[in-house]
C-alpha cells in the first residue's frame, strides 16, 4: 500500500518510525506492506520516490539537519513536490495528513483532502482542522469517490475514542459525551498542582511534543473545542462551529485557585461536554472522588453515556508523537482491511 505523508513534524516522523518498526508485524498479522513513497513538508523539503523512501534515512536527515535535504540521492527521486502534486501525481493509494491544525478554516489541508478523494485516494487525518470545519463535506466527497476518510488521531491521539463510539458501540444510542480532551492543559494543571509555575509547565509540554505548533489553541480551549466539534459531528450528526458553544481554557486558573480547590477536596479539569442539544469546553472543579478528577498528565478520558450500557469510559493517551501516530496506523490497518 503506497502512502504519501504530508507534514513531517513530531507526528509525521513518529508515524514513519512506527511504519518502519512494525513492518514485519503488519505483514505477518494483516498482510499489509506499507510503502512510504512521498514526504511533503512546507519548509524542510519534499521527496517522492515511486520505489519507496528509506525511512531511517529520512529520519536521520531530519534528526541531524532538520531538513530532508540530506536524504541520499538516487535517480528515481523527485524533489520539491507540493502536497497537490503528491495527491495527483504519486502512486500513493493513501494520503496521510499530519500538518498543523487550522481550526478556523481547515486550510490548506482541507483542499488537499478534497483533491486526494477526487484523485481516488483514501485519506487519514491527524490534522483536526478539516474534520472539525467540514466533517459532512469530507464524508460526502469520500462517498462520491467511493473512498474512505479516517480520523482516529484527531481525538485523544491513538486512544480509540472515535472507533469506540462509531464501531464498537454499534446498536447502542449515545446520549451524552463528556471528557478531558486536551493533553497539554491536563498536563499543565497536573504540574501546577505539584507546584510548577504555569509557564514552565507549558514550556515542558511544548518540549515533549504535546502542544500544538501554536499552543494558544491548547490553553485557550480551542483544541478541545475542535475535538468536541468532531465528536458532535461523528456521534450525533451535529454541525457545530466554535461560535455555537461556550469555550474557555485554563489561562485564568491561578496557583491560588488550584490550592483552594485542593483544600476543598476538589481539582480543576478542562471538561468538554456534548449532548444532542449543545456543547461546551469549560474548566470545572470536580470532587477528587470523580473519575475524571483522577486523570493526570497527558492522559485523557472520555465517557459515553449510552441507553443500554449506561456510562462507558475510555482512558488513555491524549497527546504525543507516537501516541498520535498509532491512531494513524490503526486507521491504515482499518482501510486496508476494508478494501481487501
Ligand atoms: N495539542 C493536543 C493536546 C495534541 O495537547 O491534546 C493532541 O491532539
Amino acid at each position: 500500500m503506497d502512502i504519501a505523508l504530508i507534514g513531517f513534524g513530531t507526528v509525521g516522523q513518529a508515524f514513519a518510525q512506527l511504519l518502519h518498526d512494525k513492518a514485519e508485524d503488519l505483514q505477518a498479522r494483516y498482510h499489509l506492506t506499507p510503502r512510504l513513497v512521498a514526504v511533503i513538508t512546507q519548509q524542510r523539503g519534499s521527496l517522492y520516490d515511486p520505489n519507496g523512501l528509506n525511512i531511517p534515512h529520512l529520519l536521520t536527515s531530519m534528526r541531524d539537519y532538520d531538513t530532508l535535504a540530506h536524504y541520499p540521492r538516487n535517480d528515481n527521486l523527485q524533489y520539491g513536490w507540493t502536497s497537490q502534486q503528491a495527491v495527483t501525481q504519486s502512486t500513493a493509494q493513501v494520503i496521510v495528513e499530519a500538518t498543523p491544525s487550522n481550526l478556523a478554516t481547515g486550510q490548506p489541508a482541507l483542499d488537499v483532502c478534497y483533491a486526494a478523494l477526487d484523485a481516488k485516494k483514501h485519506v487519514i487525518l491527524a490534522n483536526k482542522g478539516p474534520v472539525s470545519v467540514a466533517y459532512n463535506e469530507l464524508m460526502a466527497r469520500a462517498s462520491a469517490n467511493n473512498r474512505l476518510v479516517r480520523f482516529e488521531s484527531t481525538v485523544m491521539a491513538g486512544t480509540p475514542s472515535i472507533r469506540l463510539a462509531m464501531n464498537t458501540l454499534r446498536g447502542s444510542n449515545i446520549t451524552a459525551v463528556k471528557g478531558i480532551l486536551n493533553g497539554t492543559t491536563n498536563y499543565i494543571l497536573t504540574q501546577m498542582e505539584a507546584g510548577m509555575p504555569y509557564a514552565d509547565a507549558l514550556a515542558e509540554a511544548q518540549r515533549l511534543g504535546y502542544a500544538e505548533t501554536n499552543p494558544d489553541g491548547d490553553v485557550l480551549g480551542f483544541d478541545a473545542a475542535g475535538k468536541v466539534i468532531i465528536l458532535a459531528a461523528a456521534v450525533f450528526g451535529m454541525k457545530l462551529k466554535q461560535g455555537d458553544m461556550s469555550i474557555k481554557g485554563i489561562t485564568e486558573i491561578t496557583p491560588q485557585m488550584i490550592d483552594e480547590a485542593k483544600l476543598a477536596g476538589e481539582r480543576w479539569k478542562l471538561i468538554g461536554e456534548i449532548t444532542p442539544t449543545g456543547a461546551s469546553v469549560m474548566p470545572k472543579r470536580l470532587p477528587i472522588s470523580h473519575p475524571l478528577a483522577n486523570i493526570g498528565g497527558t492522559t485523557n478520558a472520555i465517557t459515553y453515556t449510552t441507553d443500554v450500557l449506561g456510562d462507558v469510559t475510555l482512558i488513555g493517551a491524549g497527546a504525543g508523537g507516537v501516541q498520535t501516530a498509532y491512531g494513524m496506523l490503526s486507521d491504515l490497518i482499518e482501510i486496508h482491511d476494508t478494501i481487501r
